[in-house]
């Protein structure tokens, strides 16, 4: 209630402007201690002009929604013009109000109009499916944002770009020759170093605190406290930098395997570039306000992808002049040149005609939204998974006991051996439910007026699949805010233990979102499985945890303007395995 009295009296400094709203409110007290007729004709002036504005509001809702249609989806009454715009800039996060709405309503799809886009969030399954399934080629475009438009130079890579030719030619080529099955075991060796550069680093990051014993192997077997975070993210990063353009570090590195600064830089600058591809920017709503930079996100923006590109771009300028010479392809007769690594497939990709498929502001693009898609996902799974594993050490026991006793301690935990790490998996699966990386999923725009779920969808709209509603959802889950992988696990006669029946992180059925479903579902299902699997499999195999000294649980807050854990996660790590496996990778 005072929320919502606050939210109006702020409303009204905004749409007057405060000098208007101090007018209101000195027109107020000269009614109330009997001043002049002036300030009296202000306010009933004031007054008219809000109720009319009042009246054309729930006008303007109407007007959505044709006469002979089905109606709009419960929501806000939108103010002309702007829509609920001022309401979603003063309440922020913004995602927090829009849930909170949809609480409110006590509704499992709703409709906020931002300027003139309809915002539909949905918190269902059945609708989600209608959606992403059943009308899955209505809803298989993308918005134009200003975060969208720096990420993808312009929409010429995949995962943002609106449908139309150029999603449909890059979603082609990366389908044919870049993320195949083919692929994905082509590049198994440099997975594999970066698993075991993994284990390396936090290996070194583990020192006893018995300064006699410091940087000593006897102080590394002690143990230590690590910061998680900062070694999940890194290892994201390693694996497709090392995939995409062969290397590990942009710079020297660090010796321990852990990254130098120019790493540290690049994965952050990738975090702050997703944190607002889609980020409620208003002026995504209202272009002509783009010069204003209202919320500031664009210069976040600008700078963040100017590190990316600072880091990218030189590296594929050399390689398209290596590959194409002056206009010719110098590896294509003579010394034909295989391919090392995922840059070169994009730069070799030939047309019907033999030549270059992609320009090189393609492969650019093309290259950073492979980098972005990667890096997020797996390490805010594994890093949460941790911790709610951490504060339940029963869960923690038995997925070490799998990884026991199916790879042993006398070898590192290998892809191969993921058909029978279920428990592991449905521990990451669970982290995907409980703890999704971002509160909806991309959202997804109509090509056309329909009707979903008995409601009128107008051409245009955003669709948001929440992904916290979805996972989070009473009606589809037991005890939703609880981690509990064995709820993903085939029953065996009431024991829940895994059968025959083999756990994937995919959820076709949208009960919760990994990676989605339809025209636009994720194109790195198995590699970001693979990925986000082998990390929490090597962290647990390699090290026991333990939360750090002096506390006595993981604060497992989630931060209020994001999903991630408040804290970064520091664990006290100690290794458990023969020394010599620690050490088996170099520094490349
Ligand atoms: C655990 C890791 C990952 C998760 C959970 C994940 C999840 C998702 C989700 C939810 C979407 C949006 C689907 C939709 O709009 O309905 C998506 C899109 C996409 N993902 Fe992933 N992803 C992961 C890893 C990767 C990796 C490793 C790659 C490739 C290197 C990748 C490539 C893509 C692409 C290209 C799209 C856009 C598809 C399109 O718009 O046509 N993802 N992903």
């Amino acid at each position: 209630m005072t929320a919502k009295t606050n939210a109006t009296s702020s409303l009204l400094a905004l749409r007057w402007g405060t000098d208007a709203a101090d007018a209101a409110f000195t027109g107020l007290s000269g009614i109330l201690f009997g001043s002049t007729t002036l300030s009296t004709t202000a306010l009933l002036l004031l007054a008219s002009l809000f109720f009319l504005l009042l009246q054309l509001r729930s006008e303007t809702h109407k007007k959505f929604s044709p006469a002979a249609a089905p109606p709009l989806p419960p929501g806000p009454l939108p103010w002309p013009i702007v829509g609920n715009l001022p309401e979603l800039f003063i309440n922020k996060p913004s995602f927090r109000w829009i849930l909170g709405l949809m609480k409110e309503l006590n509704a499992n799809i709703a409709c906020i109009r931002l300027g003139n886009v309809h915002i539909i969030p949905v918190n269902c399954p059945e609708i989600a499916r209608e959606f992403l399934k059943k009308q899955d080629a209505l809803f298989a475009s993308r918005p134009i944002t200003m975060g969208t438009q720096y990420s993808s130079r312009g929409f010429l890579s995949i995962a943002v770009a609106p449908w139309g030719d150029q999603w449909k030619k890059m979603r082609r080529v990366v389908a044919s020759e870049v993320i195949t099955p083919a692929r994905l075991r082509w590049l198994l060796d440099k997975r594999v170093e970066e698993a075991d550069n993994l284990i390396r680093y936090i290996f070194n990051q583990c020192n006893s605190s018995n300064s006699k014993l410091n940087g000593t192997m006897a102080a590394r077997a002690a143990g230590g406290v690590v910061d998680v975070r900062v070694a999940v993210r890194q290892y994201s990063g390693n694996v497709i930098r090392k995939m995409m353009f062969n290397k590990r570090y942009f710079g020297q590195g660090s010796p321990d395997g852990g990254p130098g600064a120019e790493e540290i830089e690049h994965v952050d600058a990738l975090f702050t570039v997703l944190s607002l591809l889609y980020a409620f920017c208003v002026s995504d709503y209202m272009p002509c306000l783009r010069w204003l930079d209202l919320n500031g996100h664009e210069k976040i923006m600008k700078k963040a992808i100017r590190i990316v590109n600072k880091y990218h771009d030189p590296i594929i300028d050399d390689r398209i002049k290596k590959w194409r010479g002056c206009g010719k392809d110098v590896f294509s007769s003579a010394t034909k040149k295989e391919p090392q690594d995922l840059l070169d497939v994009l730069i070799s990709a030939k047309d019907t005609d033999g030549k270059p498929l992609l320009s090189s502001e393609e492969i650019k693009a093309q290259t950073a939204d492979l980098i972005y898609a990667a890096v997020d996902n797996p390490s805010n799974a594994v890093e949460w998974a941790l911790a709610e594993m951490i504060n339940q050490p029963e869960i923690l026991r038995k997925a070490v006991e799998e990884i026991d006793s199916v790879v042993g301690n006398l070898r590192l935990v290998q892809e191969s051996d993921f058909p029978r790490l279920n428990y592991v998996k449905a521990c990451a699966r669970e982290a995907f439910r409980l703890h999704p990386i971002a509160p909806f999923n991309l959202p997804h725009v109509s090509n056309a007026d329909s009707t979903v779920a008995g409601y009128f969808i107008p051409k245009g709209s955003h669709v948001l699949l929440s992904r916290i509603g979805l996972g989070r959802n009473p009606k589809v889950w037991d005890e939703p805010l609880r981690f509990k992988p064995e709820r993903h696990l085939q029953l065996d006669n009431g024991r829940a233990e895994a059968t025959a029946a083999e756990v994937e992180l995919v959820e076709p059925d949208l009960r919760f979102i990994s990676f989605s479903t339809g025209r636009r579902g994720c194109m790195g299902a198995a590699l970001g499985s693979a990925m986000t699997v082998m990390l929490l499999a090597r962290l647990l195999q390699g090290f026991s945890w333990q939360v750090p000294p002096g506390l006595s649980q993981i604060d497992l807050s989630e931060s209020t303007n994001d999903l991630f854990l408040a804290k970064p996660l520091r664990a006290f790590a100690k290794p458990r395995l023969p020394m010599h496996l620690y050490t088996q990778t170099t520094n490349n």
